[in-house]
């Protein structure tokens, strides 16, 4: 089977754990500090707060915003469902923002429409909180113009950054645009510690909140114990920090392996009824998933298609979530197809084909044949 997805994990990764399983510290220690560090370097930012995973990370960004019941957080519409559910776990309501149809990302002129109209009544403009555009597939969202946007309403923006580690525009690292920025290290992502999260940011207090809102509560800076807030257990383990190091030794390299395997799948797809993704200048994705658009006329059969190609040995899959189309939002807020039509025309037709570093080239081209002649046969 060509799998879809298939972690990096060599002899390394498995030592770092089993030397820290065999100390017998398994929360809270150097470890994780030293992860930390890491990962603030590679992002260039001054903090870095790791926790259990992606979720968690875009949870306590808005708590540490104050995001509050009653408040309203703009959103993209197309992402993984914790991207929206972080939201209403504040008490708040998404805002949804429709993609750009080639970039997967959200609009900046829909976000630009949404905030006037949000903005221009009092009742509405205060409670806005903040924009959490996501950098979908490891692409990131154009930074530059959402921030231009937002600024001029003073808004925060925290990037879901959860699939992009790595990726960067115009040479800037994602994650290091917004107020803060938030990383997963699900086992789909390009580096993984099974599951796992961080949030960086520049801004001392944001950082020190984050602190406090994952470890129960607890008073970093104190010197006795002092419980300040109602927080949580977000803390990640030792044994998985000691993975992220390793893992993180390897970013770069996986890296140059997703972009080289999908600079093949764009030459393998050249010409085909397939559109493969685009990337804008001066973006440089890090490919957490490789998703190209069905023709249209396929779409309807797509389901079919994924499963003829798991019995042919192919693993695929959709690209994301159309999140105000899914059960809990479309019946609590009426959304409905036609709402947000580049999502409903992406979520439609898009496929994701396999991406991991040790993909093969010829293992590329068996899946590009495999997909073009059941398209043909779909004809
Ligand atoms: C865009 C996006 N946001 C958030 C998350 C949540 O991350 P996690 O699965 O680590 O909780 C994911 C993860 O899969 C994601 O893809």
């Amino acid at each position: 089977m060509i799998r879809l997805a298939v972690p990096t994990i060599e002899k390394d990764d498995l030592e770092a754990v089993c030397a820290v399983l065999e100390t017998g510290f398994l929360v809270q220690g150097s470890q994780v500090v030293a992860f930390e560090e890491m990962v603030a370097n590679v992002v260039g930012i001054r903090h870095a707060i790791a926790v259990s995973n992606g979720t968690a990370a875009l949870h306590l960004a808005l708590l540490a915003l104050d995001v509050r019941p009653g408040d309203l957080v703009v959103v993209t519409t197309y992402s993984w469902i914790a991207t929206a559910n972080v939201v209403e776990l504040c008490g708040a309501q998404p805002v949804f923002v429709d993609i750009q149809p080639d970039t997967f990302n959200m609009d900046p002129h829909k976000l630009d429409e949404t905030l006037r109209r949000l903005m221009s009544v009092s009742s509405t403009a205060k409670r806005v909180k903040a924009v959490l555009p996501v950098h979908t597939f490891g692409q990131m969202a154009d930074m530059p113009n959402i921030l231009e946007i937002t600024s001029y309403y003073d808004l925060p923006v925290v990037e879901d950054a959860a699939c992009a580690l790595g990726a960067s525009w115009q040479g800037r690292q994602a994650g290091s645009w917004g107020v803060m920025g938030c990383f997963s290290f699900h086992p789909r992502k390009a580096i993984t510690t099974g599951e796992g999260g961080m949030v960086v940011t520049n801004d001392s207090s944001l950082a020190r909140k984050l602190r406090i809102l994952r470890n129960h509560g607890l008073d970093p800076d104190a010197c006795a114990p002092e419980f300040v807030v109602p927080g949580f257990n977000y803390r990640i383990t030792e044994f998985q920090a000691a993975l992220g190091l390793t893992q993180m030794s390897k970013l770069k390299r996986i890296v140059i392996a997703r972009r080289k395997l999908a600079k093949h799948y764009d030459e393998l797809l050249k010409g085909s009824l397939l559109k493969s993704p685009y990337t804008p200048e001066g973006s440089d994705p890090v490919y957490q998933s490789y998703v190209v658009l069905l023709p249209e006329y396929i779409a309807p059969h797509r389901a079919e298609l994924i499963a003829e190609l798991k019995r042919q040995g192919i693993e695929a899959g959709i690209g994301t979530w159309h999140m105000p189309l899914t059960s809990y939002y479309r019946s609590r807020y009426g959304y409905r197809l036609g709402d947000f039509p580049a999502t409903d025309d992406v979520f439609a037709r898009s496929l994701a084909l396999p991406m991991f570093e040790t993909l093969s080239p010829s293992e590329q081209e068996k899946v590009v044949r495999a997909v073009m002649n059941l398209i043909s046969e779909m004809d």
